[in-house]
C-alpha cells in the first residue's frame, strides 16, 4: 500500500546533515530508560546512515508535556541509552530549534550523531506549524522519517518538515512496519479476531467502528470494558466508565450485532479498592461487582473465554492491556491473553501486537519469538488497520517523484 515511497537506499547521505524523525517515546523510570525497544528498533537506520558517513540529527517527542519544557519529559536519558547501544558518543542539545541546535548540527563530522531535546516542548510541533517546521528544516539537508509510532500524527516534525526538505524518505523501521502490517492485515486470513484493551473508548471509537467492518470477532478488555458493560445496564462499581460515551458504546454494540461480529465482553474481573497495588485484588463475576469496588483487570474466567474465542483464528490483532498491567498483581489478564495469542500463533495464526503495554507484556512473558510481528506503533497500527493513510507516510517522496 505504501511501497511507492522512497527509502534510505535512495539517499546519498555521505557528508550531509540528515534530519531523522524517530519515535523515542519510551517509558522512563528514575531518570533512566525503562524499555528501550523503540530505540533498538531504530538502530538499523541509524547505523546505516552513520556507516554511510551521514551527519545525523535525530528528533523525537517523549510523552505529552503540553507545549512547554518539563524535565521529566527530557530526552537526555534517551541520548545516554542510545550512546550505550551505539557505543559511540551522542551529542544532545537542550532545545530542538534555535541557534544552539543549529550550531550543534553544523558542528557534526561525518558519522557523528546528535539528539535534539523533546519536540513537544514547543506547542508549534503538535500544531504542525509551518514556521516551526522551517526552523527544524534548518538543521538538515535531507529528511528521513523512521517514526512509525508517530506516523498517524500530522505534526511539524512528521508532516510539515517533509514538505521542506528533499529527499524526504522512509527509514528501515517505517518500511518494515508498513510491509508487515500490510501483509498481515490488508487481506487477512479468516477468522480474523481483534483484541482491544486500554482505558478508554473515546480515542478509539473510529477504530472500533472500522474494526467491526473487518473482523469476525472482537474481544474487549481493559477499563474500556466497563463503559460497554454499563451501556448494557450492568453495575460497574467505582470502575472507570466514560459516562459521556455510553451512547457510543450502545451504538457500537448494535453495529456489532447488525454486522454479525461476535463482540465478546469479559464475564469476570479482578476488583480492588485501590488502583496502585496498595490493596489486594480479588476475582469476581461481573454480576457480583459491588458499589465500592474498582475493576483493575479481567478475571481468570475471561482469560479462559478469550482463549476459547481465539482457538481456530487465522489472523489475530491485539492492541492495549487487559488491566492495570504496571501493577504486578493486576497483570495476569494481560499475560494470560499474551499466552492465548501465542498459542493461536502456534496453531498457525498470523499474530500482530501493537502498543507499548501489550508489546511489553509479550516481551516480559518471554513470548516475543512466538508472534508474527510486534509493532512499535500503538495508535499508528490502529489507524493503519482502519485503512487510513498515515500523514507521516503520505508526506514522503514518491518513488519516481
Ligand atoms: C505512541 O506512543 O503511540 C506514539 O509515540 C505517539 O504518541 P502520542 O499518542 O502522544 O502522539
Amino acid at each position: 500500500m505504501h511501497a511507492h515511497k522512497k527509502g534510505l537506499r535512495d539517499l546519498r547521505p555521505a557528508g550531509k546533515r540528515v534530519l531523522m524523525r524517530v519515535d523515542f517515546n519510551v517509558p522512563l523510570r528514575d531518570g533512566k530508560v525503562k524499555n528501550d525497544s523503540r530505540i533498538t528498533a531504530a538502530l538499523p537506520s541509524i547505523r546505516y546512515l552513520l556507516e554511510k558517513g551521514a551527519r545525523l540529527v535525530l528528533m523525537s517527542h517523549l510523552g505529552r508535556p503540553k507545549g512547554k519544557p518539563a524535565p521529566e519529559f527530557s530526552l537526555e536519558p534517551v541520548a545516554a541509552r542510545l550512546a550505550e547501544l551505539l557505543q559511540t558518543p551522542v551529542a544532545f542539545t537542550a532545545d530542538c530549534v534555535g541557534p544552539q541546535a543549529e550550531e550543534a548540527a553544523r558542528g557534526l563530522a561525518d558519522g557523528q550523531v546528535l539528539l535534539l531535546e523533546n519536540l513537544r516542548f514547543h506547542p508549534e510541533e503538535e500544531k504542525n506549524d509551518p514556521a516551526f517546521a522551517q526552523r527544524l528544516a534548518r538543521l538538515g539537508e535531507m529528511y528521513v522519517n523512521d517514526a512509525f509510532g508517530s506516523a498517524h500524527r500530522a505534526h511539524a516534525s512528521t508532516e510539515a518538515v517533509a514538505k521542506l526538505l528533499h529527499p524526504a524518505v522512509a527509514g528501515f523501521l517505517m518500511d518494515q512496519e508498513l510491509e508487515y502490517l500490510g501483509r498481515a492485515l490488508e487481506q487477512p486470513q479468516r477468522p480474523f479476531v481483534a483484541i482491544l484493551g486500554g482505558a478508554k473508548i473515546s480515542g478509539k471509537i473510529e477504530v472500533i467502528g472500522a474494526l467491526l467492518g473487518r473482523v469476525n470477532r472482537l474481544l474487549i478488555g481493559g477499563a474500556m470494558m466497563f463503559t460497554f458493560l454499563r451501556a448494557q445496564g450492568k453495575a460497574t462499581g467505582q470502575s472507570l466508565v466514560e459516562e459521556d460515551h455510553l451512547g457510543t458504546a450502545r451504538s457500537l454494540l448494535e453495529q456489532a450485532g447488525a454486522r454479525g461480529v461476535d463482540l465478546v465482553l469479559p464475564v469476570d474481573c479482578v476488583v480492588s479498592t485501590a488502583t496502585d497495588g496498595s490493596a489486594p485484588g480479588t476475582p469476581v463475576a461481573i454480576d457480583d461487582l459491588r458499589a465500592e469496588q474498582i475493576g483493575v483487570d479481567i478475571g481468570p474466567q475471561s482469560v479462559r473465554l478469550f482463549a476459547e474465542k481465539l482457538r481456530g483464528a487465522k489472523t489475530v490483532f491485539w492492541n492495549g492491556p487487559m488491566g492495570i498491567f504496571e501493577v504486578p498483581d493486576f497483570a495476569a489478564g494481560t499475560t494470560g491473553v499474551a499466552r492465548a495469542v501465542a498459542d493461536a500463533g502456534a496453531s498457525g495464526a498470523v499474530t500482530v501486537v501493537g502498543g507499548g503495554d501489550s508489546v511489553a507484556a509479550v516481551q516480559q512473558s518471554g513470548l516475543a519469538g512466538k508472534f508474527t510481528h510486534l509493532s512499535t506503533g500503538g495508535g499508528a497500527s490502529l489507524e493503519f488497520l482502519e485503512g487510513k493513510e498515515l500523514p507521516g507516510v503520505a508526506a514522503l517522496d514518491e518513488v519516481g517523484g
